[in-house]
C-alpha cells in the first residue's frame, strides 16, 4: 500500500466529527431519510432473518464519503438486534488480528470493516473460509512444529463499507450476498437530514433556510448536517439564532459554498483543468499534481459528484471539462474542439 493512501482522504466539510455524528446519526431504519431502494432492500433482509431466527447474509456497502455507510451497518444490527463489532482495513495489519475479532464473536454478532478495500490481500484470503463456512484456518507455532489448526466460528454477519468497491478483488466481492451501493441525496431529503438535526441541535430553522442548506451540501448528509453547525453559528452571531433562507445564503457565502454547492477545491480542480489542461482530457494523476491533492481523494471525492452534476466527463484518454465547467468559470467553450484557443475572460 502506498504511504499516500494511509490517509483518509475527506474535504474539511465532508470530515467526520465523532460528537456530533453521534448526536445526529440515526439509529433506526425509520429516522434514516432517502435512498429509499437501499432501505427498503435491508429492511427485508433483515426482517426476512429475523423470521428464520438466522443471521443475516454478509453486506457490502460502497459510495462515497459521508452517506451513510457506518449509519446502516449500525442500525442494521440493532435491528437485527446484534452486537456490532467495528473495525477498520487498514487496522487489521496481522492474520492473528483478525482471527482475534472473529473468535470472540458471538453468534449472530455484525463485524462491522470499514474501507474495506484497505485489507491487506494475505489477511483477505482468512477471510474467505470464515464468510462462507464460518471456519478459520490457522498455522500455530512455527518451523517444523507448525500446523494448521480449523476453528469453527460462530455465525456472523461481516458488513463491510468502501468508498471504492472497484478496488475489491472479486473473491471478496462475491462473498457478499447483499451489494449496496449509496448514491449522493436529493436536496428534499436532505432537507428532512437538516430539519431533523436542527431539531436535535435545537436550533431554530424554517423549511426555506434548511432547503438552502440541503440544495449546497453536494448530495452528502454529513456536509448538511456540518455546514447546519456553521450556519448556525452565523445565525447566533451575526442574527437573532434563527436560520432562514437569507441568513443561510449569507452564511454559506460567507464560507464560499457556492451556488451549486461547489467548494474550493471542487473549483479548483475545474480550474486547472480548464486553465492548465487546456480543458483536458488529464490524467488523474497529473491534475492531482496541479491542485496539490492525492489521486484516490479526487476519484473517492471529488470527481464523482462532479461528473453527476454534469462538470466533468471521464473519457479513456483523462478527465474532460463540460460546457457546463466552462460556464461555470464564466467562460466560452472553443466552438473548434481546441481548448488551447480560449483564454480566461477579464
Ligand atoms: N440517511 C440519513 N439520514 C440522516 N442522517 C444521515 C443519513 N446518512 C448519513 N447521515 C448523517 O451523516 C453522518 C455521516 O454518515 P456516515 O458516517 O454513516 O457516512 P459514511 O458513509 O460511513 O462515511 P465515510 O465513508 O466517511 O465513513 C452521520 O453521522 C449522520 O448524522
Ligand atoms: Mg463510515
Amino acid at each position: 500500500m502506498l504511504p499516500a493512501m494511509a490517509e483518509r482522504p475527506v474535504s474539511t466539510l465532508n470530515k467526520p466529527d465523532v460528537a456530533l455524528e453521534l448526536t445526529l446519526r440515526p439509529s433506526i431504519f425509520s429516522e434514516f431519510t432517502g435512498q429509499p431502494k437501499v432501505k427498503e432492500r435491508l429492511e427485508i433482509a433483515v426482517a426476512a432473518a429475523k423470521k428464520r431466527g438466522e443471521a443475516i447474509d454478509h453486506i457490502l456497502l460502497s459510495g462515497p464519503p459521508g452517506l451513510g455507510k457506518t449509519t446502516l451497518a449500525y442500525i442494521i444490527a440493532k435491528a437485527m438486534g446484534t452486537n456490532l463489532k467495528a473495525t477498520s482495513g487498514p487496522t487489521i495489519e496481522k492474520a492473528a488480528d483478525l482471527a482475534g475479532l472473529l473468535t470472540n464473536l458471538e453468534e449472530g454478532d455484525v463485524l462491522f470493516i470499514d474501507e474495506i478495500h484497505r485489507l491487506q490481500k494475505t489477511i483477505e484470503e482468512y477471510l474467505y473460509p470464515a464468510m462462507e463456512d464460518f471456519k478459520l484456518d490457522i498455522i500455530i507455532d512455527q518451523g517444523p512444529n507448525a500446523r494448521s489448526v480449523r476453528l469453527n466460528l460462530p455465525r456472523f454477519t461481516l458488513i463491510g463499507a468502501t468508498t471504492r468497491s472497484g478496488l475489491l478483488t472479486a473473491p471478496l466481492l462475491t462473498r457478499f450476498a447483499v451489494r449496496e451501493r449509496l448514491d449522493y441525496y436529493v436536496a428534499e431529503d436532505l432537507q428532512k437530514i437538516v430539519v431533523r438535526s436542527a431539531r436535535l441541535l435545537n436550533v431554530e430553522i424554517e423549511a426555506d433556510g434548511a432547503f438552502e442548506i440541503a440544495r449546497r451540501s453536494r448530495g452528502t448528509p454529513r456536509i448538511a448536517n456540518n455546514l447546519l453547525r456553521r450556519v448556525r453559528d452565523y445565525a447566533q452571531v451575526r442574527h437573532d439564532g434563527r436560520i432562514t433562507r437569507d441568513v443561510a445564503d449569507r452564511a454559506l457565502a460567507m464560507l464560499e459554498i457556492d451556488q451549486n454547492g461547489l467548494d474550493e477545491m471542487d473549483k479548483r480542480i475545474l480550474e486547472a483543468i480548464i486553465a492548465k489542461f487546456s480543458g483536458g482530457p488529464v490524467g488523474v494523476s497529473s491534475l492531482a499534481v496541479a491542485v496539490g491533492e492525492e489521486p484516490d481523494t479526487i476519484e473517492e471525492v471529488y470527481e464523482p459528484y462532479l461528473i453527476m452534476e454534469g462538470y466533468l466527463k471521464r473519457t479513456p484518454q483523462g478527465r474532460v471539462a463540460t460546457e457546463l465547467s466552462f460556464k461555470k468559470l464564466g467562460l466560452t467553450p472553443p466552438a473548434d474542439h481546441q481548448p488551447k484557443l480560449f483564454k480566461l475572460q477579464p
